[in-house]
């Protein structure tokens, strides 16, 4: 059972972090764009092209499913790619459904954060058009924070200063959920909690995204009886290069700790 997680960056391992908890059977290829990150402050039509050929990469590898562990990539090209390839492609957006449903206990707005590309795209629009209908969600675009997470920048005080420079328009104790609408927003979670009030729910798309794609494939029978209790592998990309180096290992390990730090979150 192979599987592709795809994401212009980093921001995919917190998808991959996450699957090979739910399905620890599945050997995952994580295929990070390191070449062209970031994705979201290029054209849809850019984004299309460079998710079309990060597929067709993972498809030639074996994979019989595919997650776009990536919300700009989702918006732009999913519904091409899923016309264009086969297999299972399976997306990921914004959480806005589960935390406006929570703002009935809280009485308080949601804040969706995600990239510009994401942020203006139709596919958000949509979902805040269904579920939005007390006008409590507010979005906003961080394109930089994709930039200091490329750069392994997570908790400095010049992304403190950044996010207040964003949230400067917004009284944040107006906020009981955050959404994170960029997979690599999961890094900070750490400094979006000092900046918002103590109670502030995150909220992120990655258990619903691995249990989907559980789902999808015991479903599609890529899953079968003969995997339960298998121990999976995973092999690392950045762009089509092969991450082998102990270096660049070590660094994946280290990524994959703060993740699982900020998952306690
Ligand atoms: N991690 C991506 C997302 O979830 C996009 C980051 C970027 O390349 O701008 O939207």
């Amino acid at each position: 059972m192979k599987i592709g997680i795809f994401d212009s960056g980093i921001g995919g391992l917190s998808v991959l972090h996450q699957a090979m908890i739910t399905m620890p059977e599945a050997d995952y290829i994580f295929y990070a764009d390191v070449d062209n990150v970031p994705y979201g402050e290029k054209t849809r039509e850019e984004v299309r092209k460079l998710v079309d050929h990060a597929v067709g990469f993972l498809v030639d590898k074996g994979c019989q499913a595919i997650v776009l562990a990536c919300n700009t990539a989702t918006s732009a090209a999913i519904s091409y790619l899923r016309e264009k390839y086969k297999l299972p492609i399976i997306g990921i957006e914004p959480a806005v459904k589960p935390a406006v449903e929570h703002t009935s206990e809280t009485g308080r707005r949601v804040m969706v954060v995600s990239t510009p590309v994401t942020a203006k795209g139709e596919k958000l629009k949509r979902v805040i058009d269904k579920y939005d209908d007390k006008h409590v969600v507010d979005v906003v675009a961080l394109p930089k924070l994709v930039r200091f997470a490329q750069d392994d920048d997570f908790d400095s005080s010049d992304v403190t200063d950044y996010l207040k420079c964003e949230f400067a328009p917004y009284n944040l104790n107006d906020y009981s959920e955050l959404v994170l609408g960029c997979t690599h927003f999961n890094y900070f979670k750490d400094s979006f909690a000092k900046l918002f009030p103590d109670d502030l729910e995150m909220v992120d798309g990655n258990t619903g995204v691995s249990n989907n794609l559980k789902n999808t494939v015991m479903k599609k029978g890529i899953f079968t009886e003969k995997d339960k209790g298998k121990k999976g592998s995973v092999e690392y990309y950045y762009s089509d290069r092969k991450m082998e180096s102990e270096a660049e290992m070590k660094h994946i390990k280290k990524l994959h700790e703060r993740l699982e730090r900020m998952r306690q979150i």
